[in-house]
């Protein structure tokens, strides 16, 4: 039977309503399209409610923290902002190993979490995990922050009780969902963008001034590379140096890959077939805007074997 978002929405503002009534519940999003509509669905089931909240980890995209903040306050609520940029540099200093730095930054993202819901004396927490993380996480490719309980975390030692309403979806249906919800298309049709931002697009250890390479070059590719197939695009810092030449001098720089994928649920991908010229757009921007780059790659791997993003 084909989705009815009209049909899911109903059912869903009952069961919130059902299930925590009266109490407060708290919704961390991160501007993603399944944070957003969770925040949009609570707010239709509980009214005043809920809390909105943005932690501002230093790994978001540009200018997200101004952008959810207009948001909400178009919709009349004003939302919770809290820099805790400090607080995730400091788990993930040293780290180079994907599976310490996905860690460090679940252990932090939980426990900041968890100090929200204790500081605003908030019974739920309001989670976007949709299917494609469950059977993701369930398949052990991916230790998926969002999954708690599969990978071995249980809520309570948070102090959180959680609650998913999306887990059925995949994410074609939450943009219906979204839609619906009057949430614009520049947040219904977003890029996928992964809970540990743009740590997963750094290879080894993520520092502040890696992150603002990359995150100019993320808004450089999503701004460039664009069209219906492209279900995800993005840039990676890769951990080595190349040799390029600057002013005539040979000079050390970085590397940057491209990628942009055609998926549905991104369970499985391939690589887009992305005209030379976009492609040369986005590189000559990249060599411009982002200091220190001397070579951009794109990358053609499908997934499997590959995943989408690189740790
Ligand atoms: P991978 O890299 O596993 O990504 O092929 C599949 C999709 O999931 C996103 N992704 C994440 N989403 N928490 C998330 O909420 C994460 O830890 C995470 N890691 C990857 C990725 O961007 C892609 O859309």
């Amino acid at each position: 039977m084909a989705f009815s978002p009209n049909k899911f929405i109903t059912e869903k503002t009952k069961e919130l309503q059902q299930k925590i009534g009266n109490q407060k519940a708290l919704i961390a999003t991160s501007g993603g399209v399944d944070s957003m509509t969770c925040a949009m669905l609570a707010k239709k089931a509980l009214g005043n409610n809920i809390v909105i909240l943005f932690l501002d980890d230093g790994l978001m995209r540009e200018g997200e923290p101004d952008e959810i903040r207009k948001f909400f306050i178009g919709v009349g609520i004003t939302p919770e902002i809290w820099d805790v940029k400090d607080a995730f540099f400091e788990a993930l200093k040293g780290k180079v190993d994907p599976e310490e730095k996905r860690f460090a930054f679940r252990d932090t993202f939980y426990r900041t979490l968890g100090q929200a819901v204790r500081s605003y004396s908030v019974d739920f927490l309001i989670q976007g995990t949709i299917a494609a993380d469950i059977v993701e996480t369930q398949k052990g490719i991916k230790t998926q922050h969002n999954v708690l309980s599969q990978i071995g975390l249980n809520p309570a030692n948070f102090g959180l009780k959680i609650v998913e309403p999306l887990r059925e979806l995949y994410k074609h249906q939450v943009r219906e969902v979204a839609k619906k919800l009057g949430l614009p298309n520049r947040f219904a049709e977003r890029k996928p963008f992964p809970g540990p931002g743009l740590a997963t697009r750094i290879i080894g250890e993520v520092v502040p001034d890696k992150v603002e390479k990359i995150r100019k070059a993320t808004k450089i590719v999503e701004d460039t590379i664009r069209g219906a197939s492209v279900f995800q695009v993005l840039a990676v810092l890769l951990s080595d140096k190349a040799t390029g030449i600057v002013n005539g001098k040979r000079m050390l720089g970085d590397i940057i890959a491209i990628r942009a994928v055609e998926s549905k649920d991104a369970l499985t991908a391939s690589p887009c077939r992305i005209p030379w010229a976009t492609l040369f757009k986005a590189r000559d921007r990249i060599l411009k805007e982002v200091p220190g780059v001397v070579k951009v790659v794109y990358d053609i791997t499908p997934k499997p074997p590959s995943t989408i993003e690189y740790i």
